[in-house]
């Protein structure tokens, strides 16, 4: 199929309406049509989770997504995400920790940590690195991914770091 079909859906809490094509992917959209580069592609069958949105508040993988799934939708990207402060503190704790090196992975990271940051309070290593499972860093090695998630666990908890 390739004619184009219109959609309109809510992009970092801006209506954007766009002709795609029913096989565009979101995460090609997102770079491509509305330049939101921050959203990575690597393995681009779901298994490294650069390419990780929120879709209505949900992490998603945004290249097992079709553009026009997201008709009505609300998505957010790092871009976004960055701008509203949300996590201004776990960037921090990123940049503290050394929990980026070349920085791929990083965007996907941030909305995986987030999500678990919001559905957690106490700071638990091990379901950490469960729910990060899904997101491959080259780079790091994981310790100091884990680290920031764990410090910024703790400062939302209110204990000094
Ligand atoms: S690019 Fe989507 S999971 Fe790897
Ligand atoms: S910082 Fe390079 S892939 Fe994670």
């Amino acid at each position: 199929m390739t004619t184009p079909v219109n959609i309109s859906l809510e992009v970092n809490g801006e209506r954007v309406e766009a002709p795609v094509l029913p096989r565009l992917h979101l995460a090609d959209f997102l770079r491509e049509d509305l330049q939101l580069t921050g959203t990575h592609v690597g393995c681009e069958h779901g298994v490294c989770g650069a390419c990780t949105v929120r879709v209505n508040g949900e992490i998603v993988r945004s290249c097992l997504m079709l553009a026009v799934q997201a008709h009505g939708a609300s998505v957010e990207t790092i871009e976004g995400l960055s701008d509203s402060d949300e996590i201004a503190d776990l960037q921090a704790a990123f940049r503290d920790r050394n929990a980026l090196q070349c920085g791929f992975c990083t965007p996907g990271m941030l909305f995986a940590a987030q999500d678990w940051l919001r559905q957690h309070s106490a700071p638990d290593r091990e379901r950490i690195r469960e729910h990060l499972s899904g997101n491959y860093c080259r780079c790091t090695g994981y310790q100091a991914i884990i680290d920031a998630i764990e410090t910024t666990a703790r400062s939302r908890m209110g204990e000094t770091p």
